[in-house]
Formats: structure tokens, C-alpha cells, sequence
């Protein structure tokens, strides 16, 4: 019968081989094929990131360079997708209208479904890339009830996603090059990070055999939880609630409380034991779009800044090594762009796309791969006989 480890929520499971992205929890350590995830979030960009995470090596000016008109040249979604879009109620949270419109991808591009064809596979990765900002900044439209706004390929992909989430038929919108570059940060930030739960979603939908767009609105449903990619959403909307930073203490010690639920959003992580390494440069990002913006004295940042420091001095979070994550921070920079927190998970969604196609065609190109299936440690009842309804 073989032998079977136990390991609930797999705290200790390693699910396959990578070579995409490392990180060492305790030294709070990103590496992306290799390079400190500081040093691409300040020198690189998105999509540069894209090309290092897909092929591993970081491009010369001329493969950059094809691989952007690449993806430009896909940002456009099947016109017939729009009535798909206009089926949702318009106060359908854009995390659902997403899951179904990516996996709606397989209706309307089966022609790069072909998972045994790496030419197919190729179309597959970059119409995802490509077509995510889209569908997120369209999800968006859609909510408000404007209308959708059609991608420009004279933008870089950032620009191109805060145009379409911004711009209004009525007016010319300029993008502003700063709040670009924050918004292309945020996507580096979160291009990758091995094997979480959305990750290992995809992978688990992948080892069967599924169409890749399916697999991918798998990982958009797992990402949508508060404990995964939800968290800045949540995040934002405890910080409001807390107010200012004299309510901090009670929402310190209900985190701390065993019999309440509470946690504090922003806080902790299965694998960092110390600090994020991508909180450090969305904090810093968050000041300097706070300052562009003239948002002096931002409650919400007044709060978080004074909540991380309670926390922080707190032996609770020092004895469980609990320190701020991504999403501690990301939140308030979306809200001074001017984003509702119901879009932080999409945004989110779109910078992860790259990790997730990523680790689907490296699954795929494994020697090793087989259907994932895990087993379980049966609790229930043991053989027993069948009795009939009149006399139970
Ligand atoms: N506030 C208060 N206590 C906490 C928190 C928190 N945010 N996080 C963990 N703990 C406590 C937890 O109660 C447990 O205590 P005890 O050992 O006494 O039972 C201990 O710390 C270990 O927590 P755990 O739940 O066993 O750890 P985990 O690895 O299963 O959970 C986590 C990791 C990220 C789900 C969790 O820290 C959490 O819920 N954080 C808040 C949500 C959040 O910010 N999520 C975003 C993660 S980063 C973005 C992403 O990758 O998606």
C-alpha cells in the first residue's frame, strides 16, 4: 500500500522540482531565476520580469524588445467576449467576473489549447499576459458602469492598464509617470512566489491534462481568499476601520486573542519568518506616491505606519515571527491611485498570471509530471450495513 506522509495545509510537502523563483523564510530572501527581487523592482520592469520568469535569462535589447510587441499585440479580447462581460450583475465583485471570463478563454481561443504543441503553449502563455490587464481594467468598467475602454499599444503595459481602468470617451487621460511606475512595481512585486496556494492550484488543475486558461481561472478562484491574495483588500478595509492610530491597541490585542478570529490583515506568512522582502519596497513606494499625490497626513498610511511599529514591538508577533507581507502595503498605494479595494485582488491576479504560466509550462516540460493526488488520513466510519429508511 506504499508509505504515506502526513502533512495537512502542506507545511512540509515539496510538490515538484522548480527553477523559477527561491526564497529563504528566514533571511527574507526573493530570488527570481537568481536575482534579489530588490534589485529588479529597482532597475528592471514587469515585463522584462515576465520575459526572465518564462525563459529564465534576462533578454537582450532585441529579444525585449520582440517579446513587448509580442504581448502588445495581444492585449485586445475576442469582441464577443464583451457580451460575456455585459451577462454579470454590475455589482458582481471583478475577482468573480474574472474567474469566469479567464475560463471563458477556452471557449473563445481553443485554438491554443493544444497543451502537446510548445507553439500552442507559447500563444497560450503570451495571450494570457496580454489579455489579463484587459479583463481586469474591463471587470473594473463594467462595475461602474462606464464604458470599456479599449487597450493602446503606444503605452507600456502599466500605463496601458491604469488608461483603460481611467480614461473616459469624454476627456483625454494622461498617464502619469510616476503613479506608472508605481503600478509597474506592483506588478514586478507580485510576478511570482514558488509554490502558494494559487500556484499549486494551477499546477494540481494542470497535472490532469486541463486547458490552460481553465487552469489559470483555477488559480484566480484560490487567489481570491483573504488568507491568500484577498489579504489586500482586507488589509485596506482594517485599516479604515481601525481609524486612527489610538484605536490600535484594541485591535492589537484582539489579533492576540485566541477566542476571537481576528487577524491582523497584512501580518505573517507560511514561509517569510522575517521581513517581506517585497513589503520593504512597497513601503517606500507608498511614500513616494503618497508625496506625488500631496495625500499629507493619509489617515489610512498614519495608521498602518504606527500599526506596523506597535506590532512590531509586540512580543505576540516577535515570538510567532509574524512581520508585514506584500500586502501590507500595496493597498494604500492603490487607493491614492485611486483604485476601490474591491480591485486589489484582480490587480493581484493580472501581476501573478506571469508566475502561474510560468509554472505551468515548466510542469509540463518535466520529465517527472504526473496527475497530483494527494491522499488522505480517513477519519470516518468504519464498514457498515445499509439500512433501510423505515427503519432508521
Ligand atoms: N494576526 C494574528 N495572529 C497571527 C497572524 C496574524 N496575521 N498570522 C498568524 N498568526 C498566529 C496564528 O494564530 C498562529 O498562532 P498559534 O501558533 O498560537 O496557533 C501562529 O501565528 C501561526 O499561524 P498559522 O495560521 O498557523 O500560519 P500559516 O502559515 O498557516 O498562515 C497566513 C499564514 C499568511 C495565512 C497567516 O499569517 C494569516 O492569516 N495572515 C493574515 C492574512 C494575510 O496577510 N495573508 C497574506 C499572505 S502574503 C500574500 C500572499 O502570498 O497571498
Amino acid at each position: 500500500a506504499g508509505v504515506f506522509t502526513y502533512d495537512p495545509g502542506f507545511t512540509s510537502t515539496a510538490s515538484c522540482d522548480s527553477t523559477i523563483t527561491f526564497i529563504d523564510g528566514d533571511k527574507g530572501e526573493l530570488l527570481h531565476r537568481g536575482y534579489p527581487i530588490d534589485q529588479l523592482a529597482e532597475k528592471s520592469h514587469y515585463l522584462e520580469v515576465c520575459f526572465l520568469l518564462l525563459y529564465g535569462y534576462l533578454p537582450t535589447s532585441d529579444e525585449l524588445e520582440s517579446f513587448e510587441s509580442t504581448i502588445t499585440r495581444h492585449t485586445m479580447i475576442h469582441e464577443q467576449m464583451v457580451y460575456f462581460f455585459r451577462g454579470f450583475r454590475r455589482d458582481a465583485h471583478p475577482m468573480a467576473t474574472m474567474v469566469g471570463v479567464v475560463g471563458a478563454m477556452a471557449a473563445f481561443y481553443h485554438d491554443s489549447t493544444d497543451i502537446s504543441d510548445p507553439r500552442q503553449r507559447e500563444i497560450a502563455s503570451h495571450r494570457l499576459i496580454a489579455k489579463m490587464p484587459t479583463i481586469a481594467a474591463w471587470a473594473y468598467k463594467y462595475s461602474i458602469g462606464q464604458p470599456f475602454v479599449y487597450p493602446r499599444n503606444d503605452l507600456t503595459y502599466a500605463e496601458n492598464f491604469l488608461h483603460m481602468c481611467f480614461a473616459v470617451p469624454a476627456e483625454q487621460y494622461n498617464v502619469n509617470p510616476v503613479l506608472a511606475r508605481a503600478m509597474d512595481r506592483i506588478f514586478t512585486l507580485h510576478a511570482d512566489h514558488e509554490q502558494n496556494a494559487s500556484t499549486s492550484t494551477v499546477r494540481l488543475a494542470s497535472s490532469s491534462g486541463a486547458n490552460p486558461f481553465a487552469c489559470i481561472a483555477a488559480g484566480i478562484a484560490c487567489l481570491w481568499g483573504p488568507a491568500h491574495g484577498g489579504a489586500n483588500q482586507a488589509c485596506l478595509e482594517m485599516l479604515k476601520e481601525i481609524g486612527s492610530p489610538e484605536n490600535i491597541p484594541e485591535y492589537i490585542a484582539r489579533a492576540k486573542d485566541k477566542n476571537d478570529p481576528f487577524r491582523l490583515m497584512g501580518f505573517g506568512h507560511r514561509v517569510y519568518k522575517n521581513f517581506d522582502p517585497r513589503a520593504k519596497v512597497m513601503k517606500q513606494s507608498a511614500d513616494e506616491v503618497l508625496d506625488l499625490l500631496g495625500v499629507e497626513n493619509n489617515p489610512v498610511l498614519a495608521t498602518a505606519k504606527a500599526l506596523e511599529e506597535a506590532a512590531l514591538a509586540d512580543p505576540y508577533f516577535a515570538d510567532k515571527k509574524l512581520f508585514p507581507n506584500v500586502d501590507f502595503y500595496s493597498g494604500i498605494i492603490l487607493e491614492a491611485m485611486g483604485f476601490p479595494t474591491s480591485m486589489f485582488t484582480p490587480i493581484f491576479a493580472l501581476s501573478r498570471t506571469v508566475g502561474w504560466v510560468s509554472q505551468w509550462k515548466e510542469q509540463l516540460n518535466d520529465p517527472q509530471m504526473k496527475i497530483g493526488r494527494p491522499r488522505q488520513l480517513y477519519q470516518g466510519e468504519t464498514e457498515r450495513d445499509y439500512v433501510d429508511i423505515e427503519n432508521r
